[in-house]
């Protein structure tokens, strides 16, 4: 039986990876399962959490208890986040959400050309959700959990990246071959803004999920009376 040590608390949770169209039938994706998001989202709503999971191409069935809200884009990822977290006591984003996006949408499917030509594909930043969240908190004391995948200098990468986007926690992970993406298993490194590293051996999702929200909890404001 778990201790319902979230209860009272509403946290939100983005999973899976966004997908930018390039026309009708076209887009820029990325290889997110959505598995550790939703790994997280199930563990908040066994410790007694309200949980709103923004899910992003996952394909994966909506967990029992969780309210789920479904999007395509990072433009649309940022609105349903951002919506969530005004009440948010923690908000974690394990999605992987992209950097960019095409800077011009077809309406017709793109056509190949007879002179053997290819068309040149412009791209625009996407915002950084997680920086933007960080930095303006819809509640004092939300607490703020970022992911973070890095091929070299795990550590000082994430350090650096923890203090670029301003979150409270950040989970790095190593990626390389049987690591991480679509797999069922996850290793990583949690670091915190007050200099503590938290190390989660390779093993299923679900047990860095609970170690997350571990970390989370002592971070969370007092409960409202
Ligand atoms: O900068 P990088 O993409 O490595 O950061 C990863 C973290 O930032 C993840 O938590 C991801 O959900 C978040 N992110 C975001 N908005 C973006 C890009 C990443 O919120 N445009």
């Amino acid at each position: 039986v778990t201790a319902p040590d979230l209860a009272g608390r509403h946290v939100v949770v983005s999973a899976g990876g966004t997908r930018e169209p390039l026309d009708p039938v076209r887009y820029l994706g990325n290889r997110s399962s959505g598995k550790q998001g939703y790994a997280l989202a199930k563990a908040a709503a066994a410790r007694g959490a309200r949980v709103t999971l923004v899910e992003a191409n996952t394909g994966l069935p909506d967990p029992a208890g969780v309210d789920v809200v479904h999007v395509g884009t990072a433009v649309q990822l940022r609105e349903a986040v951002l919506k969530a977290a005004a009440d948010a006591d923690a908000v974690v984003m394990a999605a992987a959400v992209a950097d960019f996006r095409p800077a011009a949408y077809a309406t017709g499917k793109i056509k190949k050309t007879d002179d053997g030509g290819a068309p040149t594909v412009e791209l625009v930043r996407n915002p950084d959700i997680l920086a933007e969240i960080a930095a303006d908190r819809a509640l004092p004391g939300q607490v703020v959990v970022g992911f973070a995948a890095e091929t070299d200098d795990v550590l000082a990468n994430g350090r650096a990246k923890l203090a670029r986007k301003g979150c409270d926690l950040l989970v790095v992970n190593e990626v390389g071959e049987r690591k991480t993406f679509g797999s069922e298993e996850n290793e990583a490194v949690v670091l915190a803004a007050d200099g503590t590293e938290t190390p989660v051996p390779y093993g299923p999702k679900e047990a860095l999920a609970e170690t997350v929200w571990d970390l989370v909890l002592p971070r969370l404001r007092e409960p409202s009376a």
